[in-house]
């Protein structure tokens, strides 16, 4: 298979080139404003430039076109609502239908914060969304928008991205923060007001192999089996690292002053994926356990 992974430098979209590349495929890489490690082709692509996106899909012939690029900063989405709507809705419509027309897999991902989080169980994917800020707004617009393009793509909503970069094997984002903090002997304060499913990168990428083998279309929730609060989640890390839990102070979410919200429990419920699959998706242990070597940097 020759995939074309826009979003190659994201920490999805370089555990997605990895997986690609560890399972035999031939992949070219398309980032946006700094390249990544790897040895591939990878070409320097604006998302909404998307005559030069389908430009590069044909001259590389590609099997199948996995999109990691998102405007991911949530605060920043909310003063830019315009470019989280380009980039995140009618960018990867436009490459969805594309796709459509060339008759090859388009695989979109979305997020938890489609949903308003005021709930005490898990969202299925048929619940009803309803975004409380820009970012979200921008995610489920792109859903719509990428269904209404090509009803066959694939589109996978994941909940609070985390993992080792799939070039570098380098923790990054929450884990590495928490571990690092916690190596370096200061406090780390944690929510205990707020639940998610985090979805580890790289299980996620090779879920999204296992989907389109399948030959799955649709939406469908990518994450850990466990619910956790990002308190419960530093406790997890500080396990791993064999860390000081002393060092972990609660908080709540009031306590950070930030323009866009977040939902207060967005939970993914992943029956539909463990019934297309026939197998279980990890348990927060597990997930952590797969990135056991990228925590040993940080382990006392
Ligand atoms: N992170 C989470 O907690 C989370 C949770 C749920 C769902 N998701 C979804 O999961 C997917 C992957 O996210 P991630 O966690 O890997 O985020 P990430 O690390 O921020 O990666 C996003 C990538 O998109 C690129 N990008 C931004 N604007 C672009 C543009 N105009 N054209 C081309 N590329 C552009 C970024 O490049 P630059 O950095 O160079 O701009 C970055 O490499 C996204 O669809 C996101 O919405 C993420």
């Amino acid at each position: 298979m020759y995939a074309f992974v826009i979003g190659a430098n994201g920490l999805l979209g370089s555990a997605v080139v990895q997986t690609l590349r560890e399972q035999g495929h031939d992949v070219v890489g398309g980032y946006h404003s700094a390249a990544p490690a790897f040895d591939c082709p990878l070409h320097q692509v604006d998302i909404t430039d998307t005559e030069w996106v389908v430009e590069l899909l044909d001259e590389y012939g590609v099997d199948v076109v996995i999109n990691c690029a998102a405007y991911t900063d949530v605060d920043g989405c909310e003063s830019n609502p315009e470019l989280a709507n380009a980039v995140n809705a009618v960018a990867p419509s436009t490459i969805a239908g594309a796709c459509r027309d060339r008759e090859i897999p388009f695989v979109h991902y979305s997020t938890d914060y489609v949903f308003d989080g005021e709930t005490d169980t898990f969202y299925e994917e048929a619940d009803d969304a309803s975004p409380i800020q820009e970012y979200g707004r921008s995610k489920l617009a792109g859903e719509h928008a990428v269904r209404e393009a090509n009803a066959e793509a694939l589109i996978l909503r994941l909940s609070f991205v985390y993992g080792a970069r799939g070039d570098t094997g380098d923790l990054v984002g929450f884990p590495q923060w928490v571990a690092s903090t916690l190596a370096a002997g200061d406090t780390v304060p944690l929510f205990t007001d707020q639940a998610m499913t985090p979805s580890r990168a790289g299980n996620v990428a090779a879920t999204t192999l296992e989907l389109l083998d399948a030959g799955a279309s649709g939406i469908f929730h990518v994450a850990s089996q466990s619910a956790v609060t990002p308190y419960e989640f530093g406790e997890a890390i500080c396990e791993v690292i064999a860390g000081d839990e002393t060092l972990i102070e609660s908080s709540v979410m009031a306590d950070l002053d930030r323009p866009a919200a977040r939902p207060r429990r967005s939970c993914l419920d992943v029956s539909k994926l463990e019934n297309k699959l026939g197998r279980s998706q990890p348990t927060l242990d597990a997930d952590l356990g797969a990135l056991e070597a990228a925590f040993s940097d940080y382990s006392s």
